[in-house]
């Protein structure tokens, strides 16, 4: 076990204060855009924990790879079902690691005019990104291992744990 489910749950309730602040005069609903599937239980608890009004709508892209490496290649295989002219949008991710994800879909929102994108991630990698962009609100930042839990998955196991943990190399064949 890396993150205690506790930990987690405190963690996002800070966060979603500090975003209830920086949200605070906004005419409309803040629009939390999930990435599927892994920010399924992210986005469950962050709604839930902000107080001001909020929507919630949801994305999935595959990347290309194998199941541990990210390879920036992007598809859609899920768009929003709302239009974002002019909205503020919050993308809720599972976790940032090399990023390439994450930059391909920045850009792919800011290109539907926004008010604004930012985005709100559990877990970081530093380590490993590859491309540079800013992440408003981080949960936790881990080391260079593979993680599971709390949405995250190995082969789509683990999503259902509630706490973050690691895998044994053994298991995922990269040792
Ligand atoms: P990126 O494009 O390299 O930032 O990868 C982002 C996606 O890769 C995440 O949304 C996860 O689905 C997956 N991913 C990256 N690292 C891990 C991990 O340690 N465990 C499980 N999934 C991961
Ligand atoms: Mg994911």
């Amino acid at each position: 076990m890396l993150i205690p489910a506790d930990a987690i749950q405190e963690r996002l309730a800070v966060m979603a204060r500090q975003i209830d602040e920086d949200y605070a005069d906004l005419d409309d609903t803040l629009l939390l855009v999930g990435v599927l599937k892994g920010a399924f239980v992210i986005m469950a608890d962050l709604a839930r924990y902000i107080s001001i009004p909020n929507s919630v709508d949801f994305m999935a892209v595959s990347s290309y790879g194998s199941s541990t490496r990210s390879s920036g290649v992007v598809r859609i295989l899920k768009d929003l079902d709302t239009e974002i002219e002019g909205r503020h949008v919050l993308i809720v991710e599972d976790i940032i690691d090399s990023g390439l994800t994450l930059d391909y879909l920045v850009h792919n929102l800011e290109s539907r005019g926004p008010a604004s994108v930012e985005i709100v991630t559990l877990l970081a990698k530093p380590d490993r990104r590859r491309v540079e962009m800013p992440v408003r609100y981080i949960g936790f930042e881990v080391p260079d291992v593979f993680v599971v839990g709390y949405g995250l998955d190995f082969d789509e196991r683990y999503r259902n744990l509630s706490c973050i943990a690691t895998l044994k190399p053994e298991v995922y064949g990269e040792a």
